[in-house]
């Protein structure tokens, strides 16, 4: 009896699998590498014939700065279970500060995954094009580090956000919200706000701070911002300033508008107020009653400020001199027109009468 055709036979069918067993987790890396350092460490470690898992799919970049913090996001949005970038050491890159940026823009976008649970599956190295032993031991690292974290709890990777940037897309725009569909996914529920060190924050990302004892509460900012990040919301006698720091571009306009030079643009990111878009409140300005009918109608210090300025043009005589039937710092735009519209009325009846 021939025994080849049993084993071909054998050989066509897969082996099934033991009951209640299940396959060993092999985690889905993406490994992001210079091309002059990392990429070449890599391949010296490959050519070199070095055992390494095969667990990194390698994207080759000309430089780590090149490295855009969404492909990140998005890697993980798409369920890989870790992301690795490789670059030069610091000193060595081919584009001078290129990693040096780079590695800052990855630790602050990496302090924001933390609060998610995803901080520990992703990372930042330096391999020289020399250190081929090097990357296949951060690579056998790194894989024991996700296959001890687990698959990722990212699910539903079907949902992926676009990530494209165009005139109606910024880059910040995107990364807000990208960041807010992991949270999400991740069903991170934030508690209280998160203030980042001014330090740890990148370029691009800050928000007006403005100095109370300078602030009249004019409107300029406010109207002078193109991303409409300002926001104003009156409670009683008192209004407040706020910014949506998701939608600030940073672009300084309000700074440089400022009548007071009251703004200073300052680096800075609280987590919370970005993730819910929410604006990020200052301090309250005291508002001014109408003398007239008591409403609140401008902010205190505007009123003062006036009234300030026409004492330093010296103009208050000539104020007095129009006789206003007002009070003219402390009275409603609406109640001068009414108190003007009695003037007139009153001047003008007696004269039609005598026309008649
Ligand atoms: Fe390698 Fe910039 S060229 S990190």
């Amino acid at each position: 009896m021939s025994t080849t055709g049993s084993k071909s036979k054998a050989a066509g069918k897969t082996k099934p699998k033991a009951k209640g067993k299940k396959d060993p987790f092999e985690p889905r890396i993406l490994a992001f590498c210079c091309n002059w350092c990392s990429y070449a460490g890599a391949d010296l470690a490959g050519t070199s014939r070095m055992t390494m898992p095969p667990n990194l799919r390698v994207i080759r970049v000309n430089c780590t700065g090149r490295i855009d913090p969404l492909f990140i996001l998005q890697a993980l949005e798409a369920g890989a279970d870790g992301v690795l970038v490789s670059g030069c050491h610091e000193g060595d890159c081919h584009y001078v500060t290129g990693n040096i940026f780079s590695k800052k823009r990855f630790m602050f976008f990496k302090k924001i995954l933390a609060e998610f649970g995803l901080g520990d599956r992703i990372d930042f190295v330096h391999v020289s094009a020399a250190e081929g032993e090097k990357w296949a031991s951060i690579n056998k690292e790194f894989v024991e580090r996700i296959k001890k974290l687990g698959p990722t709890p990212v699910k539903n990777v079907k949902d992926l956000t676009d990530i494209s940037i165009d005139d109606d897309h910024t880059r910040k725009g995107r990364i807000h919200e990208i960041l807010v569909s992991l949270s999400n996914k991740m069903g991170y529920e934030p508690k209280k706000p998160l203030h980042f060190d001014p330090e740890e924050v990148v370029e691009g990302y800050g928000f007006p701070k403005r100095d109370p004892d300078k602030c009249i509460g004019c409107y300029a900012c406010y109207n002078v911002c193109p991303e409409d990040a300002i926001k104003i919301e009156d409670i009683q006698n008192k209004r407040r300033y706020g910014t949506l720091h998701a939608q600030c571009l940073v672009c300084k306009e309000c700074e440089k508008v400022c009548p007071q030079e009251a703004i200073v643009i300052a680096p800075g990111f609280e987590l919370l107020s970005f993730l819910l878009n929410e604006p990020l409140w200052e301090f309250d300005i005291p508002m001014q009653k109408c003398s007239e009918c008591g409403e609140y109608f401008n902010p205190k210090p505007f009123c003062d400020n006036l009234e300030k300025k026409i004492s330093e043009m010296k103009a208050e005589k000539t104020l007095e001199e129009l006789n206003l039937p007002f009070k003219p710092y402390t009275t409603c735009s609406t109640c001068k027109r009414k108190k003007l519209a009695q003037v007139v009325a009153e001047v003008a009846h007696p004269a039609l009468k005598l026309m008649k």
